[in-house]
């Protein structure tokens, strides 16, 4: 029998080095540390946490643009480090991304025929008689029509692009697609026409997702099961609906409370605060970031539930009725 499982990721962190003085101690950067979940087939996982959290480091590993510091990703129960150059061409082909910035990923002086096209011919997925049907095929699912062919992206407005960019994704019929923020550089009233996009191609298509933001509204819609991660780490793990209609972490109830209002004395908190609803805010100075970890548990200087323990010792992960929470309350 196939396995539930699609991807499964295990352990992994990613430490950056940090440049410091002359006869310094080294320093590292701690973007990823110990992160594990599995992704099941058809299913969305979404990863959500605030900006900086290690939410594009992540995908970048299991992308395979990033080699982790340590542990391992399986895809349909292979370890991707292993992959020799044709496993790699296929897994190219099995996994695809959709990034934030649909204009950025998109190549200004290719017509959409021809970006369309390419991932179709490099993977030889239809004769050359039939590949503009199958674009064409591809631009009505993302709700384009064929006029579009012979345009370039700067004739698009954003929502259209980002509907390109999801069309390319799906021409190679992938079994798993990361989308990192592939909304947040769209107009609010753009983004739930693209959300809908997306979860129509869940419901058609046999195809397993993973669905990085910092919008748990969006998480909410699209969702089975979220991951919220803080500085590196899985705070919390659940399927969305326990997630949402009783949050554990005290992080995670942060989250969901939709106009964050608790009070704050620091003001690095208060930055922290803006940057949750401006991501690309540049406040982030003072903030603690992944090079200087708090002790104990990392929340807990912004935690309205601190106790005890909690500024000294690391909580772990616990299974608690299904659901993983890493915090002492429980
Ligand atoms: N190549 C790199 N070298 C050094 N540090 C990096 C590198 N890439 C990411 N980082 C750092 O790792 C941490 C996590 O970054 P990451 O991009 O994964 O966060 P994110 O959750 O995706 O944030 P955002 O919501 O802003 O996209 C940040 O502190 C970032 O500055
Ligand atoms: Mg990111």
């Amino acid at each position: 029998m196939m396995s539930d499982e699609l991807l499964i990721v295990d352990s992994i962190k990613k430490y950056f080095p940090l440049r410091t003085g002359l006869g310094q101690p080294k320093q590292w950067l701690k973007a990823v540390d110990g992160v594990s979940f599995a992704v099941k087939r058809n299913k969305v996982f979404a990863i959500v946490g605030e900006s900086g959290c290690g939410k594009s480091t992540v995908a970048r590993m299991i992308l395979k643009l990033l080699t982790p510091t340590d542990g391992n990703i399986y895809f349909k129960g292979h370890n991707t480090s292993g992959f020799d150059r044709h496993a790699i061409k296929e897994f190219r082909q099995s996994v695809q991304i959709v990034f934030q910035d649909p204009f950025a990923s998109l190549n200004p002086r290719m017509r959409v025929i021809d970006t369309l096209s390419e991932p179709i011919k490099i993977h030889k997925l239809a004769p050359k008689n039939e590949i503009k049907n199958k674009v064409v095929h591809l631009l009505k699912m993302v709700g384009l029509t064929e006029d579009a062919l012979n345009r370039y992206p700067h004739e698009f407005s954003g929502g259209q692009r980002q509907r390109i960019c999801i069309a390319r994704a799906l021409t190679v019929s992938p079994e798993l697609i990361v989308a990192d923020e592939p909304l947040s550089a769209l107009d609010v009233s753009i983004q739930a026409q693209i959300l809908n996009l997306l979860q129509d191609i869940k419901r058609e298509s046999a195809i397993s997702m993973i669905f990085i933001s910092h919008d748990l509204k969006v998480v909410h819609y699209i969702s089975d099961e979220v991951a919220v991660m803080y500085m590196g780490k899985i705070v919390e793990m659940a399927d969305t609906e326990d997630l949402f209609t009783s949050p554990k972490h005290p992080y995670t109830k942060l989250l969901l409370s939709s106009a964050p209002k608790i009070r704050v004395k620091e003001a690095r908190v208060a930055s922290q605060e803006s940057k949750l609803k401006k991501p690309n805010s540049k406040l982030m100075t003072d903030v603690p970031t992944p090079v200087n970890i708090p002790l104990g548990c990392s929340f807990h200087p912004r935690c309205p539930e601190k106790f005890d323990p909690c500024d000294s010792s690391t909580p772990e992960l616990k299974n608690l009725n299904g659901r993983l929470v890493a915090c002492h309350r429980y």
